[in-house]
């Protein structure tokens, strides 16, 4: 297991992931009824971009920083990922996806959060060890999903399943997990994240994805901020499929991407969607 966040924090994906994440809480926490948010790989909830590995790729320049020198008016469904992105950046710091939910969460709700590197782990657990909101596991993630649901303290829940993509065989163990996890908890609001790099440069899922999903709601925003060039640069575009999203989502979602497409698109390149099922 080679992955570590930090040298990936604050980028595109990064900006992509967390502001739509902020965006569905906002819609969780308008009822007043409690909710839990469960996190498969959470990593280490917050990020110092001064660090050796930040500094290496410098990934935040051509994501939160480029967002943050724009100059004209941000669109409104931003607003409330971008006021706690700019505190952190104050201190040279990214949050990460644990760290927006517990921004927005209230005393009555809950985050279950599961990280299997030992060191992040450690890291994770020094963030939040003050808030008795938070419970922590270091398990594997394809485990401890289905062992957590249905969550005990609520009968809504987000669910992350963000995983690193360093096995071949990642995507199909997402779509199994979620089989698995839909099976206990029906009703809860998912959010699975996806990279489209250049050597499969239109967004796939895997195969059986869609077949575990029919019945259910779905919203995928898709967003590239490259188009497949002939030299292979890696990462050019990334993806949330969303199953059952909130009411309203995909409408906020509509304003958000043109405008990251604009913004975070590289010479102009950049291109979104909002699709509502899943194709191999
Ligand atoms: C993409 S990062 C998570 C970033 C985090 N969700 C955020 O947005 O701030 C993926 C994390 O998964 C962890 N990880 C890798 N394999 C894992 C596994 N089998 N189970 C749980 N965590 C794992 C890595 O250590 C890494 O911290």
């Amino acid at each position: 297991m080679n992955y570590h966040h930090s040298y990936h924090a604050g980028s595109f994906a990064d900006v992509f992931k967390h502001s739509i994440l902020t965006l569905i809480l906002q819609h969780i926490v308008k009822k007043p009824a409690p909710f839990c948010y469960v996190e498969t790989h959470a990593g280490a909830g917050f990020y110092d971009l001064s660090s050796d590995q930040a500094l290496k790729t410098q990934e935040a320049d051509a994501g939160v920083r480029q967002l943050l020198a724009f100059q004209g008016a941000f669109p409104y469904a931003l607003e409330g990922y971008l006021k706690h992105v700019k505190e952190a950046l104050s201190m040279d710091h990214y949050p990460g996806s644990p760290d927006f939910v517990a921004m927005l969460a209230r005393p009555e709700d809950r985050l279950i959060l599961n990280e299997f590197h030992a060191g992040t782990f450690q890291a994770l657990k020094a963030h939040f060890e003050r808030d008795q909101r938070v419970a922590m596991h270091q398990r594997d993630a394809y485990e401890f999903l289905p062992a957590v649901l249905p969550p005990k303290h609520a009968t809504r829940g987000l669910i992350l399943i963000d995983p690193p993509f360093e096995k071949r065989d990642e995507a199909q163990s997402m779509t199994r997990v979620l089989r698995q996890a839909l099976k206990k908890f029906r009703q809860g609001i998912y959010g699975l994240w996806y990279p489209i790099t250049d050597k499969q440069p239109i967004f796939r899922v895997d195969p059986d994805l869609s077949e575990v999903l029919q019945g259910f709601e779905v919203c995928v925003p898709v967003l590239y901020v490259r188009q497949p060039g002939p030299e292979p640069v890696g990462l050019i575009g990334t993806a949330m499929v969303i199953v059952n999203p909130p009411f309203g989502l995909q409408a906020s979602l509509g304003l958000l991407l043109p405008f990251f497409a604009d913004v975070l698109g590289v010479a102009g390149e950049g291109s979104w969607a909002v699709l509502s099922e899943v194709s191999s």
